[in-house]
């Protein structure tokens, strides 16, 4: 007995179209696509007219496990992600013990396997305790799953370092993942450089900070040959180096969060730099990085939109700006944000957000998924976007609270969440 979702409308992803589909899924498989579908023997799900979209995928979030559980497990993180829509998320190393260990990609399948709501796919570090002496066991990392290398939380500061994971992970065709920051350029900052860090006499973190970084690894990648992938970008200054690699034909790809395309240091100006659910790292930036950002998106210079994840304790956020861990969840609103945010206001088709949420991070880390033909994997997320609810502290699936998000009235939130034939996120 197979599963038939009715009355659903089926986002066409290159042209826009809503086509009215049923879609019946035997297993993990999507066996059928079709205006219409005998339901004799199936079990019937009615989607009233909501959206069918392939399942997203998010190439940046942290699990927190192992080490962490505190602020997220495997169990509570990838929950969040089903009712955010998500079916694959690609989760960082930087945990307790750090993941720079083939042993400790396999704890993170097993895991998952237990008591995941959905793919997850990890990354393992560039250096050992992502310390930046000494590199890890890159092949090893490959050959047990790892998606990538990262040292996600700092970045790499020995430049001779960083060339030979890049030689290392182009030989082994592997993403190198770069946290790009410059140590000597950031300092102790706590919030972006600028008139407000100065108002506020708080120390500030330089965009240079960040685009200093991407020059170099830009560098060493056409010297290297290896792929790219930028994280959190969040400067002009940084969106125009990598439109110029990409313009010289480099393997260079980038992401931008959803609270670096909408919000600016300015919310730290309104509240006197009082409360670090407003700290992020990179930081939240100028009005004119914000709109480069944007620009980029549009553009199609930034790949995709991907959430950097980092739940944080209550606790953990009530300690004063400068002290506080920086971090944002992200997970669960993520869609909702950019679709009320982005699309509703006419700045962007929902078919070209919904591709930088499933092709083309699909694409970029040459994964099997973001579309939904018979014979793929039933990999997808069924959305409302008529229905406007708050982003409330008390429906949230992940143990994280650290959003300057929350009391937000959004639309587009996911209604039903399938990963590989299985309901692993259901509301109405
Ligand atoms: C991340 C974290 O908390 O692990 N914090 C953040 O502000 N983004 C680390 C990171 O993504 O660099
Ligand atoms: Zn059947
Ligand atoms: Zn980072
Ligand atoms: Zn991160």
């Amino acid at each position: 007995m197979g599963l038939l979702l009715k009355n659903g409308r089926l986002l066409n992803l290159k042209t826009g179209e809503l086509e009215a589909r049923e879609l019946r899924i035997e297993g993990e498989i999507i066996a059928e696509v079709a205006e219409r579908i005998d339901a004799a023997g199936h079990e019937v799900i009615d989607l009233n007219g909501n959206v069918i979209l392939p399942g997203f995928l998010d190439m940046h979030v942290h699990l927190r496990e192992p080490g962490f559980a505190a602020k997220e497990t495997i169990e509570t993180g990838t929950a969040a992600a089903a009712r955010g829509g998500f079916t694959t998320v690609a989760c960082m190393p930087n945990t307790r013990p750090v993941i720079d260990s083939p042993e400790l990609i396999r704890y993170v399948y097993e895991t998952t396997a237990k008591e995941g709501s959905c793919t997850v796919l990890p990354y393992g570090a560039i250096t050992k305790g992502e310390l930046g002496e000494e590199l890890t066991d890159i092949a090893a990392l490959k050959a047990a799953g790892a998606l990538g290398i990262t040292d996600d939380g700092v970045g790499v500061q020995s430049s001779s370092l960083m060339r030979e994971a890049m030689r290392v992970a182009a030989a082994l065709d592997l993403p190198v993942v770069i946290h790009s920051e410059d140590e000597d350029l950031a300092k102790d900052g706590c919030m972006n450089e600028g008139v407000v860090s100065k108002r506020l006499g708080l120390p500030g973190i330089p965009g240079l900070a960040e685009s200093a970084m991407i020059a170099r690894d830009i560098l060493l990648a056409e010297d290297t040959g290896a792929h790219l992938h930028v994280c959190h970008i969040s400067d002009a200054a940084s969106v125009e180096l990598v439109r110029w690699a990409k313009s010289r034909g480099l393997k260079v790809t980038t992401e931008v969060t959803p609270h670096h395309l909408l919000l600016t240091e300015e919310i730290i100006d309104r509240t006197d730099g009082r409360d670090a659910n407003m700290k992020v790292n990179p930081p939240l930036r100028s009005e004119k990085d914000r709109l480069a950002c944007l620009q980029g998106l549009l553009d199609g210079t930034i790949d995709m939109v991907a959430t950097d994840h980092a739940p944080h304790t209550e606790e953990e956020k009530q300690r004063p700006f400068a002290t506080a861990p920086f971090g944002f969840i992200g997970l669960e609103i993520a869609f909702p944000l950019l679709y009320t945010e982005l699309v509703q206001q006419g700045t962007l088709p929902l078919h070209e957000l919904v591709q930088k949420f499933t092709v083309n991070p699909a694409n970029v880390f040459k994964i099997d998924r973001g579309s939904l033909e018979a014979g793929k994997v039933a990999d997808l997320t069924v959305v409302d976007l008529e229905e406007e609810r708050e982003i409330a502290a008390a429906e949230l699936k992940t143990k994280g609270r650290n959003t300057p998000f929350l009391g937000k009235k959004v639309k587009g939130w996911s209604v039903l969440t399938i990963n590989q034939g299985r309901i692993t996120y259901q509301n109405h």
